[in-house]
């Protein structure tokens, strides 16, 4: 009877799983002087059933407004201070203590992503990275917090210095030596990279070969034929190339996180509301599925970004890839949202799952003694 009981659990907990869909990430960027307030902004994520947040500093004010939130966080080390926390082992302490350990009680970390795109050509600061991270890993590691946050790095898609076809991907040869030994310290911590992927920049450095569809994700046929894979839009094809660098750096079985993608509503070419709607709506439907090169695996999503962000730059579009404007009304019609906001959030569904779980678990354990 126990084990019946069991069983039927079990199934309950598959059919659950198989259905929700994935919580979805927004990027909370502040480059603005005109935003909500933090506990307003963590309302509207909530209102919205925005599972997950990535923020770019410890922005104390925000980590206090997310107790109790439920939503997972993914929260940067800024570029300006990666090199003292590399060269400093109490400077790490202290960081992970003023930003983790004093808020891991009620706050969901997810990942700590020690800088955001780091340029190995440009940054002085990517000599640093690697020994910041491991800096921060080993603190998390006196904790027994290691395995429930992971620490990793947000690279930029310029690394790649090859990405077409994308069977022939591969990073650049100055950038080789950065991100081969992350690559490393990535799959011994059992972390995954975090990538910024925008096809709109590759769209628009390049569209006389790309066009639009094949960026939106509405093409109608095959663009690609790259051995045995098919590629109908760009991302698929990018997050091929990626796939294949990431295998000849060691690796090949890295997971990747989508920690930002976007389209603009304003500002430049093919930079429309109408436009930026559609990438949005694909997009979350597409990471859903996976890629060719790795079907039915989905992809863990952060939207570019919450809101509309006046202070960026340098160029006008940098300052349009907001899905809210300030003033919290949404720009866009994206059917995804809608349904996860009337469903309930995510972070509730989350929580379910752990509960049933943790029950099997005592019911097996029942049956077993
Ligand atoms: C290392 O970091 C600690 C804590 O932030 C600081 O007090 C100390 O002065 C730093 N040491 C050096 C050599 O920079």
């Amino acid at each position: 009877m126990v084990f019946f009981t069991v069983f039927l659990m079990l199934i309950g907990l598959e059919t659950t799983t198989a259905t929700a869909s994935l919580p979805l990430g927004v990027c909370y960027g502040r480059h603005a002087d005109n935003l909500p307030p933090a506990d307003e902004v963590v309302n509207l994520y909530k209102t919205n059933g925005i599972g997950r947040m990535r923020i770019y500093d410890p922005d104390q004010a925000i980590l206090q407004a997310l107790r109790g939130s439920n939503i997972e966080l993914v929260i940067g080390v800024r570029n300006e201070e990666i090199q003292s926390i590399a060269n400093n082992v109490s400077s790490a302490a202290d960081w992970v203590q003023n930003n983790i350990l004093k808020y891991s009680k009620d706050v969901k970390f997810r990942y700590i992503a020690v800088g955001n795109e780091v340029d190995p050509n440009m940054d002085e600061a990517s000599k640093f990275v690697l020994l910041a991270m491991q800096n921060i890993y080993a603190t998390l590691t006196s904790s027994n917090l290691q395995n429930q946050i992971k620490v990793s790095t947000a690279i930029e898609l310029n690394l790649l210095g090859m990405s077409y076809p994308p069977s022939l991907g591969s990073f650049g040869p100055s950038s080789i030596p950065f991100i081969t030994p992350i690559v490393k310290f990535l799959v011994d911590t059992k972390a995954p990279l975090l990538a910024n992927v925008y096809t709109y920049f590759s769209y628009i450095s390049d569209s006389t070969d790309i066009d639009l569809p094949f960026a939106l994700f509405t093409s109608q046929s095959v663009k690609i034929r790259d051995g045995s894979f098919e590629y109908q839009n760009l991302f698929d094809a990018t997050f091929g190339a990626i796939y294949v660098a990431l295998g000849k750096v060691g690796g090949a079985n890295l997971e990747i996180v989508l920690s930002e993608s976007g389209w603009p509503s304003d500002g430049g070419v093919a930079a429309t509301v109408e436009n930026a709607e559609t990438y949005y709506e694909n997009l979350i439907k597409h990471v859903a599925k996976g890629t060719p090169a790795r079907p039915n695996q989905p992809i863990e999503t952060y939207l570019f970004s919450m809101f509309d962000e006046n202070k960026k730059g340098p160029t006008e579009i940098e300052r349009h890839f907001g899905l809210f404007s300030p003033n919290k009304q949404i720009k866009y019609q994206i059917s995804q949202l809608r349904k996860s906001s009337t469903s309930g959030s995510s972070s509730s569904y989350m929580w379910r799952e752990e509960v049933m779980l943790s029950f099997c678990f005592s019911l097996l354990f029942l049956n077993y003694i």
